[in-house]
């Protein structure tokens, strides 16, 4: 832990010196940055600056974008080109030293999520981090304690943008208002399939300007080959994240957009039973078949459900033959006493389903209660961290279900049906699961550094 998070106290120091009028002769001789300038800009770091960072310039470019950070030294001038003046690193933990900063937004692979969003925080810096926002139980456990522990003063955002569509609100209003009758289960599903036989075999040396050893970062050693890195931006993680000690496949990948619309509308909790199946275990690569089921208690407006995740080709039973839900990429079914609701990212489909069920139960909203758009997700957590410090997917919300997605992976291991402490963060049927609620780390990559 660092006992004194630079960044907070330098703020806290202009701010009081302000309110005192004791600083305004600092405040002119001084370079002023980040939330306390009139602009309001933030100060931030990007780290990871191609792939799926450059979905992020266009918002970041209306902020000060004060440091870089990249293994690859090739990809900073293109970086350079839009954020001229920023600082460069090849270092993560390097680069948050850099005393102004008041914001991270994070596109590293998954397996160094959960280290740059503790050592974020830890020096009290506000955090945009791309899906999934950690790896294993135990990391996404102490990430999202650790952002609750300072959601006074802290702004986080887990990258699962397509939160902002606007079918994920509607979704959530019909399921609420009764479209389909009482809940009863939801089943979520992606139909990607990467499949990988193990980890890559050596193939040369990596080039002077790539920092593999810092791309491996908190996770063991493998050996250098190319083909990690020839994906087309946006799509590289497709290159890494089957491989246990770099990603946890579609689990984390498209899972976390897919499950994110059922989980909008469900107000969920921990599980507490878990079960997975799925092809035969592979130490190096994670599966991509995998059905898992995860059992949710009543809440104050539905009863105890059943919430499905299948990938891979596994798929939920179609209720009708005329209902193909292959033809859906990815998506979510939810089923009531009275219907079905079956979404896509962008649309939706209410299916009453037996002879009484007329709808004439159901009254849609007046336009005055429908969900307000909630505008760019990105610009969202920019708004949060100048103040309202409110967002769609903070580590609460997207910690939860990050969590259970990954808990279907320790069930998939564990081989049986596993009873799940939520409190606690502990299986308490089969003590012998707990050991896949963690990783290990190599030497200087302490994960709440
Ligand atoms: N939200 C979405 O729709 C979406 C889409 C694609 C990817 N992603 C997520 O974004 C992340 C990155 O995916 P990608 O396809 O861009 O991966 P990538 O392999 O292309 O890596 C992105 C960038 O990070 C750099 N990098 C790698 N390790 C680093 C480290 N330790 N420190 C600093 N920089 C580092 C790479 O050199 C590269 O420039 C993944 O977690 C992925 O799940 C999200």
């Amino acid at each position: 832990m660092n006992p004194r998070p630079p960044s907070v106290s330098r703020r806290r120091f202009l701010q009081s010196a302000s309110a005192t009028g004791a600083g305004l002769l600092l405040l002119k001789s001084t370079t002023l940055f980040g939330q306390n300038t009139p602009s309001k800009k933030l100060n931030i770091a990007l780290i990871g600056v191609w792939g799926r960072g450059l979905a992020h310039y266009d918002a970041l470019a209306k902020e000060n974008v004060v440091a870089l950070c990249d293994v690859n030294e090739l990809r900073f001038p293109e970086a350079l080109l839009r954020f001229p003046g920023a600082k460069t690193y090849v270092d993560w933990r390097k680069c948050l030293e850099q005393k102004d900063l008041d914001a991270v937004v994070c596109c590293t692979p998954d397996h160094s999520h959960a280290h740059i969003a503790m050592w974020a925080m830890n020096r009290g810096l506000h955090v945009y981090m791309e899906k999934p926002i950690a790896m294993t139980v135990e990391e996404i456990r102490l990430v999202r304690a650790t952002y609750l522990k300072h959601r006074k003063k802290l702004a986080t955002q887990a990258g699962t943008q397509r939160h902002a569509f606007p079918n994920f609100a509607r979704v959530r209003e019909l399921i609420r208002d009764g479209a389909i009758g009482e809940l009863r289960a939801v089943y979520a599903w992606g139909n990607r399939q990467l499949r990988r036989p193990g980890y890559l075999p050596e193939a040369g040396a990596p080039p002077s300007t790539f920092h593999y050893d810092l791309w491996l970062g908190p996770s063991p050693v493998h050996p250098y080959n190319p083909d990690y890195f020839s994906g087309k931006a946006g799509m590289n993680c497709l290159q890494w994240n089957m491989y246990w000690d770099f990603g946890t496949g579609q689990v984390g990948d498209m899972g976390n957009h897919t499950m994110d619309l059922a989980w909008n509308a469900i107000d969920a909790g921990h599980p507490t039973a878990i079960e997975a199946t799925g092809e035969a275990y592979n130490p190096e690569v994670t599966p991509v078949e995998l059905t898992a089921h995860f059992d949710h208690p009543a809440n104050d407006w539905r009863p105890a459900i059943r919430v499905s995740w299948y990938q891979g080709g596994h798929l939920p039973t179609s209720p009708k033959r005329y209902l193909d839900l292959n033809g859906i990429g990815h998506g979510v079914m939810f089923k009531g006493a009275k219907g079905l609701l079956v979404s896509d990212f962008n649309t939706r489909m209410l299916i009453p389903v037996g002879d009484t069920d007329d709808l004439t139960y159901y009254r849609p909203r007046a336009k005055a209660d429908v969900t307000p758009p909630l505008g760019n997700f990105q610009e969202e957590w920019i708004n949060a961290c100048k103040g309202s410090l409110q967002t769609s997917c903070n580590f609460d919300y997207n910690g939860l279900l990050t969590e259970q997605m990954a808990l279907g992976l320790v069930a998939y291991r564990a081989g049986k049906r596993l009873e799940y402490d939520g409190k606690a963060g502990q299986v308490t049927n089969a003590p012998e699961a707990n050991a896949y609620l963690s990783r290990e780390y190599r030497a200087g990559w302490p994960l709440n550094g």
